[in-house]
């Protein structure tokens, strides 16, 4: 059993192996995320998917303040340590590193990817972690590509993390195909409501879902779930 807690936008944390996992850490500035104080956010690791400040905005107070290690795209990390923060772990797509809960690796996406101080943030990626629990795929910020087909050869699925917002991410019939590409029917919707271009109405992405034979999980933020 893997615990999951939805911290809103695309932040959210996994218990696993008696770890929890941080990926994309984004809650002051987030205005749906109030409810959230950022200074109480538990993290043994920080995963940071690409540089844009809707992914890492709080990391550097979180990394500082946890000493967890963070895992990041090459470039995103050499900033982080520029920010301060001693303990990272700057990799590439490929890339695998092994924790205490088991492996994390980094997947290609199809976005951009830039600081906040507008410097280069190398390519985006997305996490495919496994462990003695279960396996779980976070697309981060990505069209759909068929590169995810990839995941399904890697490994055997528990759960999706994908973006379903549209506009800076695929939509929901795009992410619906990126489930199917790698392999899970369990989708945990993000990247959705947080900014205007990316409202969506629940319930119609939830009934497509459904139609398309999967089951599409959008929590509330402050939610934990059993997975
Ligand atoms: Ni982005
Ligand atoms: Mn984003």
């Amino acid at each position: 059993m893997m615990q999951f807690t939805y911290y809103g936008h695309a932040c959210f944390a996994v218990e696993t192996g008696g770890q929890t996992l941080l990926f994309d850490p984004f809650i002051t500035l987030n205005p749906l995320a109030k409810s959230i104080d950022a200074s109480k956010v538990r993290a043994d690791v920080i995963l940071v998917s690409h540089g844009h400040n809707d992914h890492l905005a709080d990391a550097v107070a979180i990394a500082q303040r946890t000493g967890a290690p963070v895992v990041a795209p090459y470039e995103v990390g050499n900033w982080l340590e520029n920010q301060g923060i001693d303990n990272v772990q700057s990799i590439n797509p490929g890339g695998t590193p092994e924790f205490k809960f088991g492996r994390v690796k980094m997947t290609a996406a199809i976005h951009s990817s830039s600081l906040p101080d507008g410097s280069y943030g190398g390519n985006p990626t997305g996490f495919l972690v496994m462990t003695n629990e279960g396996n779980f795929y976070y697309a981060g910020d990505t069209a759909l590509t068929y590169d995810m087909k990839l995941v399904r050869e890697w490994t055997k699925l528990d759960f999706a993390v994908l973006p379903i917002g549209g506009y800076f991410t695929m939509g929901i019939d795009d992410a619906i195909r990126a489930a199917d590409f790698v392999g899970a029917t369990k989708i945990i919707g993000v990247h959705y409501d947080t900014f205007p271009p990316i409202q969506i109405d629940h319930d119609e992405a939830q009934g497509r879902a459904r139609q398309a034979g999967k089951e599409l999980l959008l929590l509330k933020i402050g939610e934990t779930i059993e997975l």
